[in-house]
């Protein structure tokens, strides 16, 4: 049996965090299993700690705070995160853009709540509940260099006139998210493995 080990950084909440955990930990395809031994934040006070202590995964913290530039900071993620050897690193709600040094050491994949191109960066709900679209959605991506650009993965959009209170449409945007993002990161690793 083979293992297939997977690295999740967040910095929030955690719900997709423990969604992927949950899906994918321990989950076989062939005879690889996919193993989640580490979960990685860079705030102290995220809740998703808390998720990982219940669900028994290792969270390792790193306040990105008191470093000199976001290269330098990165280097001591790499460190932590290189010895668990991970194929993939996933991008749960990590608030933090990545170096070029980070990006170059991992294979990483991101979720981000809107169709890409359209409304990158950190208001990216807001900014689709305020648009003028008829739908809106989720996308799973590739890290590049540029933010919230690489190739994309999956997509998944919904008509919005369902979900007229931004609360609805965000809880909305976040149970796609739950289900999107585990089951692409099984596509993937499933067409990774055929390939090998
Ligand atoms: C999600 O909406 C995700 O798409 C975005 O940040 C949010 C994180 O939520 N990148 P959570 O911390 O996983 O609950």
């Amino acid at each position: 049996m083979n293992t297939y080990p997977i690295v999740i950084l967040f910095s929030g909440n955690g719900s997709n965090m423990e969604s992927l955990y949950k899906n994918l930990h321990h989950r076989y395809i062939e005879d690889w299993c996919i193993e989640i031994p580490m979960v990685f934040t860079n705030n102290p006070h995220a809740f998703g700690i808390k998720r990982a202590e219940k669900l028994g995964v290792e969270c390792k913290i790193l306040c990105h705070k008191n470093y000199k530039n976001r290269a330098e900071y990165d280097q001591h993620i790499i460190d932590i995160i290189q010895p668990y050897n991970p194929k993939i690193c996933l991008l749960a709600g990590y608030m933090r853009i990545l170096s070029e040094v980070f990006i170059k050491s991992f294979l990483t994949i991101n979720i981000h709540p809107s169709l890409l191109p359209l409304f990158k960066g950190a208001n990216a709900i807001k900014e689709s509940f305020e648009s003028d679209m008829k739908i809106a959605g989720v996308t799973v991506h590739y890290v590049s260099k540029e933010l919230d650009s690489g190739a994309i993965i999956a997509q998944e959009a919904f008509y919005r006139k369902d979900y007229e209170t931004f609360e609805k449409f965000e809880n909305k945007i976040h149970s796609i998210e739950h289900k999107l993002y585990p089951h692409s990161v099984f596509e993937v690793i499933q067409n990774t493995i055929k390939l090998s």
